[in-house]
Parts: structure tokens; C-alpha cells; sequence
């Protein structure tokens, strides 16, 4: 096992981080088709495949960034070792009318139309397929946890449309952003809200034949946001934090879903225990919390181990999310990595914090998905309780808590970084991190390569984007040429 340097990070600029230092961040972007040919440092021989990533590109028509059109971007590294660069919009119906008219066309989870509450009344947000993109057996997804997948075509990006896996899904079940892939079976395991009346939440499997099979529906324990769940070997694990909907006046259209999502701590955070082959579902009560991210989980003696990314409230993410152009991102300074040890049997948990500084968007090498990993990849800042967008590549031990970073400076955004195994590697950190870096002071799009074995080292390699591609949340790996 390679060794990891524990990083003591010198910093001065003790200012909290504004929006301005990340400027053009949520701009607008075009779509590009172009080499990449600005290359600081070497790309690393054997890196060959396609990274997509997926995040809003149109922000003129939205007041809150989730509800932005779905901008597909795809950096292909060549076996000749060149690099290209394309982007392309999902070609929803929102996206297709309101480019065609160019105005706003339709309501968003943080954005009504103009106009008042009766262009808005009982109509549901759009689905703009702008969350993530998930290359699973030779297929690739454009998700949004609100609707169902795009098929994408993974070469030229055109959008293929709308899959409900031969009718499996119900036009009332919807398809989460985080599929886990089982590396074993090679399933992805999946759950989808399913909208209306009895809330309720639909586990399933996509199989390597793209096969789809129904695992059972999780009541919901709270009527609450969930965006991410843990697999293992053999459960399904499902938080329901304490974050409330008043339904009324989203229905009559005076308000919008994030503006009335309330926290009650007073209702605690929900667990729901879901086997895998279906059955009983285990019910726990904890103390109230809200999750980002699942990190990993496994099982270990019996227990269910899962590591998340998990704030005190909902306001710490949610400010962030439905007031992005003047929020002060204070509250992502309380995101921190805690390891919750679940028995199912005394239906009791026991939880500790294993990486206090400000840490989200985590990946983890794909074989160790619902197995036990030492290692997992983050954005994050540098210091506990410092906000502002992510500014940092982390990598955290998740034994002994040792974190190994690099910091791009108060200027820059560091996103979601995507770990690569190096082809015939075997040590679980063998690998690149690739992470898609913004450029605050020139509105520029970076995209920065580091040893996952050696991330304060910095980047082995620096790509500069042609221009700006704005933001983006999730992404995938497509190996090989
Ligand atoms: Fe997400």
C-alpha cells in the first residue's frame, strides 16, 4: 500500500471566500468541439478513455442553479496521447422550447415562472437532466433525480431520449442521480422517488444487460429530500433527514419546492434498512442531520459501516442552493465526513466524525463500491469551518483520518475529481484523480490530473479548456480508446 502524506496547509488569506472570487461560475456557456492543445505538465501514458460530466449551462431563466439546462461535457484522452474537448445540451422539451422562444418556459424546483402564481399553479418543475451522467454497460445516462434517464450517445452527445426501461418505471417513479454499482454483479443499484400521494421511495437494479428488476418500495420516514443512499453487500440504506415540504403553496403556485423545504429537528433523522433481495425493511431512529453524499459502506461483523458527507442542517446546503447569486456559502463550512456503524440486529448506530474539514462531492475507486476502501477523493476547503465553494483535491484516509490535499487557491473552484485506476494497478490509490477546476479571475474552464497516490504534489498535469464550461456536478469514466 502506498504511504500518505499527512499535509499541514499554510494559509494566509484568512478572509472569508465571496462569489466574486469564483466568478462565471454559472455563467451561460456555448457548446465546444475543439482539441485541447493548452497542456501545462504531462498527460500520464495510459490514461485513455472519456470523462462526462454533467451540470447546468443555462442560467439566464433560472433562480436557482439546480435549475439549469443539463450541459453534457466529454474530455477524451486519446491513445496517440491527445485530448479533445465537447460539450452539447441535453435536448429536453424545456431546453428545445425555450431556446426556440428564448425566454423562460417552465417552472424549476427553485424557480417560478414570471408572471404569478397562475402560470405556476399545479404545474410540476421541469426535468432538465442536469445533475448527472452514468456510463453503465455500454450506455450512457443524463440524470436528474426528478424525472427519468436521457439516453445519451456517448460519442457525439446527441441526446437519444427518455428511457423507462420498457415501461418498468412508472411516468410516478422518478430515477435517482446516484446509482452504486455493485462491482461483483456488476448491477446498479437504484431507487426513484415515487411522486404523489403515498410517498414512498422504489428501490430497483439495472443488470449488465440493462435489464431492469424491482427490489420493493421504502415507505418514507420522513417526508423528506433524499438525494443519495449506501449500498453493500447486501442492504440498501436510506437516510431521511428531517427536511419537511409544505406542500399547499407549490401546488398553488405562490412559492417553489426549495423555497418551502423546512427543517424540523425536532423529528430526527430517519434510517431505513432495505435487504437487497428484498423483504423486511429494518426501521432506526438517530439524531437530526442532513446528508450530501454517501462516501462508501460496507459490512464488517455484522454491522453496516457508511461514511457520508453531512451537515447540521438543511439551510447550511440549501441557502447555497436557492439563493446561489447572493448566498455567502457560510454553511458549507460545517460539511464534514462522519462514519456511521449500523446493527441491524439491535437496531442501534453508533456514529464519529473522521475528517472535519469542509469535504463533499466524494468518489471512491469503482471496485471498492459497496465494499470496504481505506481511500476516498473529495472537494474540498482547507480549513474546518471555512465556506465558499470547494477550492481543494482531498484525499482522506478513511482508517486513520489522514487527509492528503492540494489547495488551487482562494481563486479557483475544485470540483467533483473522478479517480481512474491505472490500468493493471492493484493498490486501491494506484490511479489519477481528474477534477474539473473554474478559474474565478479568468472565467476559464482548467481541468488538473494528480497522482492519487501523491495529491499534494499537485497536478502532474493542467489542461486549459477552450473558454468557459461552467459548472458541473457529477461525472463518469469511460475507459479505453
Ligand atoms: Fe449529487
Amino acid at each position: 500500500m502506498a504511504s500518505v502524506a499527512q499535509t499541514t496547509v499554510e494559509v494566509s488569506d484568512d478572509a472569508p471566500r465571496v462569489a466574486a472570487e469564483w466568478a462565471g461560475l454559472f455563467d451561460t456557456v456555448e457548446e465546444v468541439d475543439a482539441p485541447v492543445t493548452r497542456i501545462e505538465g504531462t498527460v500520464p501514458a495510459g490514461l485513455v478513455g472519456t470523462l462526462y460530466r454533467n451540470g447546468p449551462g443555462v442560467h439566464d431563466f433560472a433562480e436557482s442553479f439546480f435549475d439549469g439546462d443539463g450541459l453534457i461535457r466529454a474530455l477524451t484522452f486519446r491513445e496517440d496521447g491527445g485530448v479533445h474537448f465537447k460539450s452539447r445540451y441535453v435536448r429536453t422539451p424545456k431546453y428545445e422550447k425555450q431556446t426556440a422562444l428564448g425566454r423562460a418556459v417552465s417552472r424549476g424546483v427553485g424557480t417560478n415562472l414570471p408572471g404569478g402564481w397562475f402560470r405556476n399553479a399545479f404545474r410540476a418543475p421541469a426535468h432538465e437532466a442536469n445533475t448527472s451522467v452514468f456510463w453503465h454497460e455500454g450506455e450512457l445516462y443524463a440524470l436528474e433525480e426528478g424525472g427519468h434517464p436521457y439516453r445519451i450517445n456517448a460519442d457525439d452527445l446527441s441526446t437519444l431520449g427518455m428511457t423507462d426501461f420498457e415501461g418498468n418505471l412508472t411516468a410516478r417513479s422518478a430515477f435517482t442521480a446516484h446509482p452504486h454499482v455493485d462491482p461483483e454483479t456488476g448491477d446498479a443499484l437504484c431507487f426513484g422517488t415515487v411522486f404523489g400521494l403515498k410517498l414512498g421511495l422504489q428501490a430497483f437494479r439495472i443488470d449488465r444487460s440493462g435489464r431492469f428488476h424491482d427490489i420493493g418500495t421504502v415507505p418514507k420516514l420522513r417526508d423528506s429530500f433524499v438525494h443519495d443512499f449506501a449500498v453493500t453487500k447486501n442492504w440498501l440504506v436510506f437516510f431521511f433527514t428531517p427536511t419537511v415540504t409544505n406542500i399547499l403553496p407549490i401546488l398553488l403556485g405562490t412559492s417553489t419546492y426549495f423555497d418551502e423545504i423546512d427543517w424540523k429537528p425536532e423529528l430526527g433523522t430517519g434510517i431505513a434498512l432495505m435487504p437487497r433481495a428484498g423483504g423486511d425493511i429494518i426501521e432506526l431512529e438517530t439524531e437530526p442531520f442532513q446528508v450530501g453524499h454517501t462516501v462508501g459502506a460496507f459490512e464488517e461483523g455484522g454491522e453496516l459501516i457508511v461514511d457520508l458527507c453531512q451537515l447540521d442542517n438543511w439551510s447550511q446546503m440549501g441557502d447555497a442552493a436557492t439563493a446561489y447569486r447572493t448566498s455567502d456559502w457560510k454553511g458549507y463550512g460545517a460539511s464534514r465526513v462522519r462514519r456511521h456503524r449500523i446493527d441491524p440486529a439491535s437496531k442501534s448506530l453508533k456514529s464519529e466524525t473522521i475528517c472535519s474539514l469542509p469535504a463533499e462531492f466524494p468518489r471512491i475507486r469503482a471496485d471498492t463500491e459497496t465494499r470496504r476502501g481505506r481511500y476516498a477523493f473529495f472537494a474540498a476547503n482547507t480549513r474546518p469551518g471555512e465556506g465558499g465553494w470547494f477550492r481543494a483535491t482531498m484525499k482522506l484516509d478513511r482508517e486513520t483520518g489522514a487527509t492528503d490535499l492540494h489547495d488551487y487557491g482562494r481563486y479557483k473552484v475544485g470540483l467533483e475529481p473522478i479517480f481512474v485506476a491505472r490500468p493493471g494497478g492493484t493498490d486501491e490509490d494506484d490511479g489519477w484523480l481528474i477534477a474539473f477546476v473554474h478559474d474565478g479571475r479568468n472565467r476559464a474552464s482548467e481541468v488538473a490530473i494528480l497522482d492519487a497516490r501523491q495529491v499534494s504534489d499537485g497536478p502532474v498535469a493542467t489542461l486549459h479548456l477552450p473558454g468557459n464550461t461552467g459548472v458541473t456536478f457529477h461525472g463518469t469514466w469511460r475507459p479505453g480508446a
